[in-house]
């Protein structure tokens, strides 16, 4: 090795107090000669200039601390590289257009697509196709300590993605820079983040499940797996029985028939701030999801006792829409399935009203007094009580303005009177 680093000691170049860094340390006679043996016959069994060894490489770079002239670490963790997924490829492996000394200040980039064609495929095609820095290091970090997917030192490990694509999609200036939300920190407060990040579950969605990796596509690509209508097929990859019973409900099958007016998964649940639905920030916030739709429905429903309670100090407890409902296999309130189909609404009540029986359940969760087919007999009271409120209104109105007419007609025949006295 001393041979090596006396041979490719750089002299009369800015590297200069590396190499005599490098040849600093002074051999016993001995080894001085043992090293002069091995020079000759390096000389002679190697092609001239030829660095292919790590150790060739590390015999400089493996100092942690080496700065290129512009100050820049170009020191190498030899520990970290042999451990890592690359530890038995030689430097010139990836570093190619390396073969000798002095090599070149800024060799060529290194192209990971020469092994992994794949992966650089896919990144091609993806909204991270302009990256600027290595492409491949801003996400697998740094490039001499790149672990298999599986290991838990990897920056692409399912408990780690968060934090990784974080790096970026938790920076304000960047989302601000392009546009974006700054998803992260929703996502880390959300129930999957919570999931990875506190109970270390491999099983939660991280960014990955829902974006793919290398492939990744803006959520207006009909192909991205974010797409309004690929929605339920993405979350659905795990969460298969509710997925099977929204398909089976009238959103389901409005969304898969292409009508886009129809909810998705986010739309009730959001992409990155998913709450555990028991929660009463939920059960709050909801119900005005499913109002911003059908705003008919939710002004009558803001109307009865059950939301005027929900308003009331936040009761949680009161009837949401899905309660009657149901969340995800929503039938037409004519279909026989439907919990609010006639023959079904004591058992739907009745999971809140022990009592309820057909009687109780003729009251109107969504009353409409303005509706004279739907609701005939609330809107012939609401006519009367009009009609009552009307005339008694305008009976004092004429009454009060007759009484005010005839006092200004007092008053000025009074008046008149007054003037006269005075003269
Ligand atoms: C004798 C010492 C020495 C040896 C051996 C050596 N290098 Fe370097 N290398 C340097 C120095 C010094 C620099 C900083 C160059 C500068 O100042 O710009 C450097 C810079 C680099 C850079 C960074 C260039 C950049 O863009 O900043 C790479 C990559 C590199 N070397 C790879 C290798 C590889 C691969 C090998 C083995 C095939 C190797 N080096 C062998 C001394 C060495
Ligand atoms: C898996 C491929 C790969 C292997 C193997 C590899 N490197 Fe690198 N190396 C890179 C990448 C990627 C960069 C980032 C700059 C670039 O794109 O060229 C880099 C950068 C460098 C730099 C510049 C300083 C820095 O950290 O940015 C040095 C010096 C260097 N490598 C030395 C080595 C040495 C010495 C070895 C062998 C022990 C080695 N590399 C093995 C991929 C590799
Ligand atoms: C936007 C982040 C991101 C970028 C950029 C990226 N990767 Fe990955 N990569 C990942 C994630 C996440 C995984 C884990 C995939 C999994 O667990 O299935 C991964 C896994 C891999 C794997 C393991 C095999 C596989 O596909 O699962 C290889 C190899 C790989 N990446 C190479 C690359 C190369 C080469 C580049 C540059 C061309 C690159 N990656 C750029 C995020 C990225
Ligand atoms: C000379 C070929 C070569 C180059 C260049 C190369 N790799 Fe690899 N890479 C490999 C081999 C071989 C493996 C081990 C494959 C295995 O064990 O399944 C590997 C494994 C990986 C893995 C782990 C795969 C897994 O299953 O989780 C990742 C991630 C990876 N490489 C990323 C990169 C990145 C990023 C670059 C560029 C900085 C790069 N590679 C450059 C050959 C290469
Ligand atoms: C449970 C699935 C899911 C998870 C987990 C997830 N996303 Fe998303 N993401 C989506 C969906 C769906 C969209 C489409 C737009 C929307 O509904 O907000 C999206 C949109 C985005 C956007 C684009 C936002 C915009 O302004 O257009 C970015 C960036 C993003 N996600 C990054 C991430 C990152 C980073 C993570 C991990 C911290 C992550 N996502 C985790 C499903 C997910
Ligand atoms: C090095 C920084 C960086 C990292 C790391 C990164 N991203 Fe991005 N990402 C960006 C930038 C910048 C954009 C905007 C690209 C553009 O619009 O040109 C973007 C765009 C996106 C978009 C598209 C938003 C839209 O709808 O237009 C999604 C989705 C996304 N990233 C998800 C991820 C995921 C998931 C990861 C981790 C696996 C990740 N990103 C890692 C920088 C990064
Ligand atoms: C990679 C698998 C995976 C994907 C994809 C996924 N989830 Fe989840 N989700 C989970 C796991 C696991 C939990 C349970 C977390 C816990 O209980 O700690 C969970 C929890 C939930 C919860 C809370 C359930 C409860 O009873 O508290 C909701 C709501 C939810 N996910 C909605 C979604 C939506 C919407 C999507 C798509 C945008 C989605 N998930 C995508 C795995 C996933
Ligand atoms: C129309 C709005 C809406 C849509 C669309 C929707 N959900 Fe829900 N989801 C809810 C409501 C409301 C709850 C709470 C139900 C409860 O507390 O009884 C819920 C509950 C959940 C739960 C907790 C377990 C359960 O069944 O109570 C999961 C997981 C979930 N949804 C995932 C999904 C997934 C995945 C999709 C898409 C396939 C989806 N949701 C579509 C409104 C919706
Ligand atoms: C993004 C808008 C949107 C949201 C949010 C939404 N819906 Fe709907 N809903 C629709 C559309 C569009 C239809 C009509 C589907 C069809 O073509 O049959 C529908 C149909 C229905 C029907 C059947 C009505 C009929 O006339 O057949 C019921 C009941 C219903 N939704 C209840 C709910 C409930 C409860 C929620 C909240 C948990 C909710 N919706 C959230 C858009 C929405
Ligand atoms: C206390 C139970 C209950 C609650 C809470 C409730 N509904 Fe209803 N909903 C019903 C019943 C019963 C019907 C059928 C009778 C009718 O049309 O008024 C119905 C009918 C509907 C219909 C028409 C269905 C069809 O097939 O014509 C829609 C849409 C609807 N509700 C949406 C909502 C929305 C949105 C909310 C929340 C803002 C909500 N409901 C809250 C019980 C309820
Ligand atoms: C999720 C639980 C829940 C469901 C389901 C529910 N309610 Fe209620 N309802 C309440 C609560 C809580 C109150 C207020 C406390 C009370 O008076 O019992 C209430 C109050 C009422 C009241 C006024 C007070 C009273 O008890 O007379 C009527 C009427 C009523 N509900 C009718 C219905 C009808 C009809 C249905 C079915 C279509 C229904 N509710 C479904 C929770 C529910």
């Amino acid at each position: 090795m001393e041979v090596l680093r006396n041979r490719y000691a750089p002299v009369g170049r800015e590297r200069k107090s590396y190499g005599d860094r490098c040849g600093a340390a002074k051999p016993a006679i001995g080894a001085r000669w043992l090293a002069a043996g091995f020079f000759v016959l390096w000389m002679l069994a190697i092609p001239r200039a030829m660095l292919a060894k790590d150790a060739d490489c590390l015999s400089c770079h493996a100092d942690k601390t080496m700065q290129d002239a512009s100050g820049k670490n170009v020191g190498v963790d030899a520990t970290a590289f042999h451990s890592s997924i690359h530890g038995s490829l030689a430097c010139s492996d990836c570093h190619a257009s390396i073969h000798e000394y002095p090599h070149p200040d800024h060799p060529a980039a290194v192209e990971c697509a020469t092994c992994h064609a794949d992966q650089a495929k896919g990144l091609k095609g993806s909204v991270h196709a302009k990256a600027s820095a290595h492409p491949c290091a801003s996400c697998h970090g740094d490039a001499h300590a790149i672990f298999a997917k599986d290991d838990v030192r990897s920056a692409v490990y399912p408990l780690n993605i968060p934090r990784t694509c974080g790096t970026c999609h938790g920076d304000h200036l960047l989302a601000k820079k392009y546009g974006l939300q700054n998803v992260y920190s929703a996502y880390m407060d959300s129930i999957h983040g919570y999931a990875v990040s506190k109970e270390g579950l491999l099983v939660a969605a991280n960014c990955m499940s829902c974006h793919g990796s290398h492939h990744i596509l803006g959520h207006n690509d009909p192909k991205s797996p974010t797409y309004k209508t690929n929605i339920p097929n993405t979350c659905g990859t795990c969460h298969g029985g509710v997925e099977d019973q929204y398909l089976g409900g009238v959103h389901g099958k409005a969304v898969a028939s292409g009508d886009l007016k129809a909810p998705v998964c986010t739309d009730c649940h959001t992409a990155h701030a998913i709450l555990q639905p028991t929660m009463a920030s939920f059960r709050m916030q909801s119900t005005p999801i499913c109002g911003s739709c059908h705003q008919g429905r939710f002004a009558t429903y803001g109307d009865t006792f059950h939301s005027q309670l929900g308003l009331l100090g936040g009761y949680v407890q009161t009837a949401r829409c899905w309660d009657c409902h149901g969340a995800h296999e929503i039938l037409p309130a004519s279909d026989p399935r439907s919990p609010v189909a006639p023959a079904n609404l004591i058992e739907t009540c009745g999971k809140c009203h022990a009592d309820a029986n057909a009687s109780f359940v003729q009251y109107q969760p969504h009353a409409n007094p303005r509706d004279r087919r739907l609701n005939p007999a609330l809107y012939y009271i609401r006519l009367f009580m009009n009609l009552l409120l009307w005339s008694v209104l305008g009976f004092f109105a004429l009454h009060t303005l007759l009484w005010f007419l005839r006092s200004r007609r007092e008053q000025a025949k009074n008046g008149h009177a007054g003037e006269a006295k005075h003269d």
